[in-house]
């Protein structure tokens, strides 16, 4: 055997072993070499092509320690790290702990500005424009309550944004005499235009904002946000856009967006560690943005003013950087590609059985990893509670506005043999007769 066929022989033994964690240092050391040059074989291939090669994606997804016991495909709501994340997390801590005032203060807090660079520049961006802080509540928060806006002055958004967000412009609008205006965005839309047009005609003379999710955390659906904005530009309207599921997933270049403010998440999709995220304020609106903790000089022109959180760990921050190296050496057109070929994998197998209902646009022009499914007849809460219970499935039920559904998200590590399960178990709940009538498309 060539090396090669023998690390191939290694690697399907592995497939069937329970984990890394009962692995030796050496065992992960070979490892984390395959890995690397399964990254670099990977690199070579057209996305599409990178998107179906199941032996480069099985060595890849040895970077991850995830649990062989159950079927993660709720990543839309926190994502594992890899394993040289979670490792450089433990590294900073232990640092940090020889000397906390000092090895926090003194040494890592410098480098948060090279983090900043390097995630400025997967955003597209400038760093001067880029807060790092601790996860999107935080990020959209600091511009929900930091816009001046004053009694009377309107902000447009959708009953399909995201709850955390909703809730603080309530509490403006109980607070500040606001006014909250609501679109109708009807899930599945599939055409730019229209969905732009929708935000306009949602618009009056007192609108000053306009708040964006641009990916919806519970359908999928993605949302043409440099359509609205430009449209919204031209009648003088600031948009705030919630990046949290779109950043590192689907195209997110924040000046090609072309918005004033953008927020997000980064322990989603870049699976950078818990309780990290980014907030996004165009250069020439720092300085009117307030901070949510303020610092000495709350009205400065610098965008670290909206990084003076007082004490917290710094090695998660830190470790955003390996976090962004492990993106990057996938390729974010190949990552893309391959979260998408999931999707369609699981969806291409049930989508025509009479009972059961796609709820999200399929084309990758309006969905990538997420989906929302549901089955005539049955609640979205039970179906979630029986694919765990059945199938060891752990997904996300959705009850919300006119959605009712359980939301898949698998991620790079998901194999299509956890997606054959998945498939195995829609298809005989869909088979068993059910209270209600067939599907309404
Ligand atoms: C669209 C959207 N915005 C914001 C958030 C909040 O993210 P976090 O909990 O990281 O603050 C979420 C979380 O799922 C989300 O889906």
């Amino acid at each position: 055997m060539t090396p090669n066929n023998l690390r191939r022989s290694f690697l399907k033994k592995l497939a069937g072993m329970s984990g890394l964690m009962t692995m030796s240092p050496f065992m992960t050391k070979v490892l984390a070499e395959d890995v690397k040059e399964a990254l670099l074989q990977l690199n070579q291939l057209h996305p599409e092509e990178a998107a179906q090669d199941e032996e480069l994606w099985l060595r890849i997804q040895q970077a991850y320690t995830v649990s062989p016991n159950i079927i993660n495909l709720n990543n839309g709501g926190v994502s594992p790290q890899p394993k040289i994340v979670q490792d450089a997390v433990d590294r900073y801590y232990h640092y940090s702990n020889e000397g906390p005032s000092y090895y926090m203060w003194r040494i890592l807090d410098q480098g948060r500005e090279s983090v900043r660079m390097k995630l400025a520049e997967l955003a597209g961006c400038s760093p001067e424009e880029l807060a790092v802080n601790r996860n999107a509540t935080e990020a959209l928060d600091t511009i929900i309550f930091g816009l001046d806006l004053k009694r009377g002055d309107e902000v447009l958004l959708s009953k399909y944004d995201y709850p955390n967000m909703i809730n603080a412009y309530k509490q403006r609008a109980k607070r500040d005499g606001i006014k909250l205006n609501w679109m109708t965005l009807d899930l599945g839309m599939e055409d730019e235009d229209a969905i732009a047009q929708r935000y306009l005609e949602g618009i009056t003379p007192q609108t000053k904002v306009a708040h964006i999710t641009q990916l919806i955390n519970w359908s999928g659906q993605i949302v043409p946000v440099k359509k609205i904005c430009a449209a919204l530009k031209k009648q003088g309207i600031r948009t705030v856009v919630d990046g949290a599921h779109a950043f590192a997933h689907i195209d997110s270049n924040i000046t090609d967006i072309g918005c004033d403010y953008y927020g997000t998440s980064l322990h989603k999709w870049l699976c950078a560690p818990f309780g990290t995220g980014m907030l996004y304020v165009k250069k020439e609106h720092i300085k009117n943005l307030w901070p949510l903790i303020p610092d000495h000089d709350p009205q400065r022109d610098d965008i670290r003013k909206f990084e003076s959180l007082g004490t917290r760990s710094f090695a998660p921050e830190q470790a955003i950087s390996q976090a962004i190296d492990f993106h990057n050496a996938i390729g974010a057109d190949r990552k893309r590609a391959r979260l998408y070929y999931l999707k369609d994998y699981w969806v291409q197998k049930v989508k025509d059985h009479p009972m059961i209902n796609i709820n999200t646009p399929l084309s990758s022009q309006f969905s990538c990893a997420l989906c929302n499914v549901s089955i005539a007849g049955i609640d979205p809460v039970d179906l979630n509670n029986r694919l765990f219970k059945d199938y060891q499935i752990h997904a996300s039920p959705v009850v919300w506005e006119t959605l009712k559904g359980v939301r898949i998200t698998p991620h790079v590590y998901t194999k299509p043999s956890d997606l054959d399960r998945l498939v195995n178990a829609l298809l005989s709940y869909a088979d068993q007769p059910q209270k209600s009538s067939l599907k309404v498309n």
